[in-house]
């Protein structure tokens, strides 16, 4: 007997997409597949298009060629809430934790689209302080008071209070020691290991790709190289380019 499997959708898939901004266009037939459970690392240099990448998938941004699609379902008429809610969470690139409300009113924040979902919400929130144990010590304290590396966790911490399956992160290891972003990214891969999709966005090539699957480098716009995370950290070109070997 012939058994016919429909292919699973991807958990997220770009397909040949352009974005622009005014007349400018900076993104061009943009191509990415992220499969459930995988760490997806987006590696470029300043201005590549890497948060335009991420603004795409959220919602923030409409491609005026191609399609965005989740679950096999397109995005394009979803608004930036609807796709919260429908699971995709983004930590932007500069934190924006609030600096007046304590560690724990952040997190609340960031549960604000799963409002009525008290006991999701208590269960993710056990995840993050088990993830990032010092937000727990800290949770009476005032955002504005944290380290560097305390308000990148709590940044993450506040996106997975949303409950996504797929979190995008852009650059995680902005402003961080060497030392923490080992730590930070050690932690994002363990997010992964606990059944979410993750998307980095990194200029720092080398943590991005030392804990993801699958990778693509960005270059002006475009996929310029894709493969294995372990077969691009031995890719001539982006060692040259961008591991500084
Ligand atoms: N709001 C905007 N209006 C017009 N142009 C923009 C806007 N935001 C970004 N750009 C331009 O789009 C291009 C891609 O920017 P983007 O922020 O996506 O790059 P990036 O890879 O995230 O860079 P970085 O590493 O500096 O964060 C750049 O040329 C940038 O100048
Ligand atoms: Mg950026």
């Amino acid at each position: 007997m012939l058994n016919i499997v429909a292919p699973e959708p991807a958990e997220l898939e770009l397909s040949h997409v352009d974005v622009f901004y005014g007349k400018a266009q900076v993104l061009f037939d943009l191509s990415i597949r992220v499969e459930r459970g995988e760490v997806a690392a987006i590696i470029g240099a300043n201005g590549a298009g890497k948060s335009t990448t991420l603004n795409l998938i959220i919602g923030r941004l409409k491609p005026s060629g191609g399609t965005v699609s989740f679950l096999g379902q397109p995005l394009a008429a979803r608004s930036i809430e609807q796709i919260v809610a429908g699971g995709i969470a983004c930590v932007p690139q500069r934190r924006r934790i609030f600096s007046t409300l304590t560690v724990m009113e952040n997190l609340d924040v960031g549960a604000y689209a799963r409002r009525h979902d008290k006991a999701g919400i208590a269960a993710t929130r056990d995840e993050v302080f088990e993830l990032f144990p010092v937000l727990k010590r800290k949770a009476a304290d005032l955002g504005g008071v944290l380290s560097g590396g305390e308000q990148q966790a709590l940044a993450i911490g506040r996106g997975l209070m949303a409950g996504p399956r797929l979190l995008l992160l852009d650059e995680p290891s902005m402003g961080l020691s060497p030392k923490l972003t080992t730590e930070m990214f050690r932690s994002i891969r363990r997010i992964a290991e606990g059944g979410r999709t993750v998307i980095i966005v990194e200029q720092n090539a080398y943590a991005a790709l030392g804990v993801a699957d699958y990778g693509y480098v960005l270059e002006g716009g475009s996929v310029a190289l894709e493969g294995h995370a372990d077969e691009l950290l031995q890719d001539e070109h982006v060692r040259d380019a961008y591991l500084g070997a």
